[in-house]
């Protein structure tokens, strides 16, 4: 029998107890426990449970949010819309995977000057695999050190699921690098995937310098990144810095066949505030943990970054614009040129959407003290024209 069925089993009699209980003690006049009382909601809720769930045994499943029903037309909503608005409020999930000394110890983070978090789905292994040996290798550069962390949550359900969780468990017995919880890596669910990290780094990572926040598809510049961050004033991490590619006067997208369509039932400004495209950005720790703080008081919006700017806003922060991060792609000012091109990549930050193979050149490229490159590669800050990579 599966364990679904026996929890239900479990509960429905332990109601029935409860409420033969609580038929004797009304008629006796006396209190009912709370636990009892707990335990019939608990049963109405899950037997009012729109679609099945199997709740983790070692600690305590959320519970959809039934007033969502009451939305004006939620019934038209499709249904990753209606799974996000009745699991809005949930933001613990248990952790499959962790890395304990990540940074050694939360007392001693402070030596971590930056902390790659990177964010990945069960699927994506010949991605982690090459950026653990491209831009994202932990090292010691210019005399301080970079360290990764993938953030993943589950794909599928069933076997498939578990099939999954057993690679990422062997990828991490082999590079500890891997942080996995509990929840449906769902595109609609990356905004849960950057709290529950923040909710780690508060635990475990403390006080790292920087971050940068990226996604397992670009290829990032950790040299220049290193160069860049060392060139701060202050540059220990306790300043305010939220910098990548700006975006200002957004509007929710409304319109259906959109991947990032935002209902009214969800956010119902036409607004949001200014942010960083969430491709890829860098912060100082001093942000993260500003950010991490604001998120408990900001209802969860599907479109993390946005939330990101979201939580900037509240503690009246500026999210800057960095020319070297490029998540909308890469422009390249001559027809006909290579736009991949080592060249170009030298004095980048980050690019978006590389392949695997790809990122492999490059990194291998950008390194190679033979490259010449001409003052035409580097009219590239100005250049408006063809983009590539999109
Ligand atoms: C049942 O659901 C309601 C509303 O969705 C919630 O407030 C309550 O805490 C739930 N009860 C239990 C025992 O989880
Ligand atoms: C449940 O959903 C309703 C409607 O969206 C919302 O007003 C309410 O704040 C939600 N409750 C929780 C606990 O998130
Ligand atoms: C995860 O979310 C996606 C998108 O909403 C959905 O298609 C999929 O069925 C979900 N998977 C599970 C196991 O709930
Ligand atoms: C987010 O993950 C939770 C836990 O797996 C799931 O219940 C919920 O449906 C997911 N939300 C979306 C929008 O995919």
């Amino acid at each position: 029998m599966k364990k679904k069925n026996v929890v239900m089993i479990a509960l429905f009699l332990t109601g029935l107890m409860c409420l033969l209980i609580t038929i004797n003690k009304i008629e006796s006049k006396e209190d009912v426990s709370p636990k009892c009382r707990r335990i019939e909601e608990m049963l109405h809720n899950l037997t009012n449970f729109p679609r099945t769930q199997t709740p983790e045994p070692s600690s305590a499943p959320c519970y959809p949010n039934m007033s969502a029903y009451k939305l004006p037309e939620f019934s038209t909503l499709q249904d990753h819309i209606k799974d996000f608005l009745l699991y809005r409020h949930c933001k613990s999930f248990p952790m499959i995977l962790d890395v304990h000394d990540k940074c050694g110890g939360a007392q001693n983070s402070a030596d971590v000057f930056l902390l790659l978090v990177i964010k990945s789905s069960p699927e994506n292994y010949d991605r982690r695999e090459v950026l653990r040996k491209t831009w994202a290798e932990e090292r010691l550069h210019k005399g301080v050190w970079i360290r990764r962390v993938f953030i993943i949550g589950t794909s599928r359900s069933g076997f498939e699921k578990h099939r999954l969780n057993r690679l990422l468990k062997l990828e991490n017995n082999e590079n500890k690098d891997i942080l996995q919880w509990d929840f449906n890596d769902s595109f609609f669910n990356l905004t849960l995937k950057q709290i529950l990290f923040l909710q780690w780094m508060d635990r475990r990572c403390p006080n790292a310098r920087f971050l940068l926040d990226g996604d397992d598809d670009i290829f990032a510049n950790t040299f220049n990144m290193i160069e860049y961050l060392q060139g701060q004033e202050d540059n220990d991490g306790s300043r305010h810095l939220f910098t990548g590619h700006l975006l200002q006067k957004v509007k929710p997208i409304r319109k259906l066949s959109s991947k990032y369509y935002v209902p009214v039932q969800i956010h119902e400004s036409n607004r949001y505030p200014p942010y960083c495209g969430g491709g890829g950005f860098l912060l100082s720790g001093f942000t993260a943990r500003t950010i991490y703080k604001m998120s408990h008081s900001i209802i969860l919006l599907p479109i993390d970054d946005v939330y990101m700017g979201m939580c900037l806003e509240k503690a009246g922060l500026q999210p800057t614009f960095h020319f070297g991060v490029r998540t909308f792609g890469m422009n390249v000012p001559i027809k006909n040129a290579d736009k991949l091109d080592p060249c170009y990549y030298r004095e980048i930050l980050v690019v978006h959407r590389f392949q695997p193979h790809m990122i492999f050149v490059m990194w291998n490229e950008i390194q190679n003290p033979d490259l010449q490159c001409s003052k035409t590669h580097y009219s590239l800050q100005t250049s408006t024209t063809s983009s590539v990579f999109m």
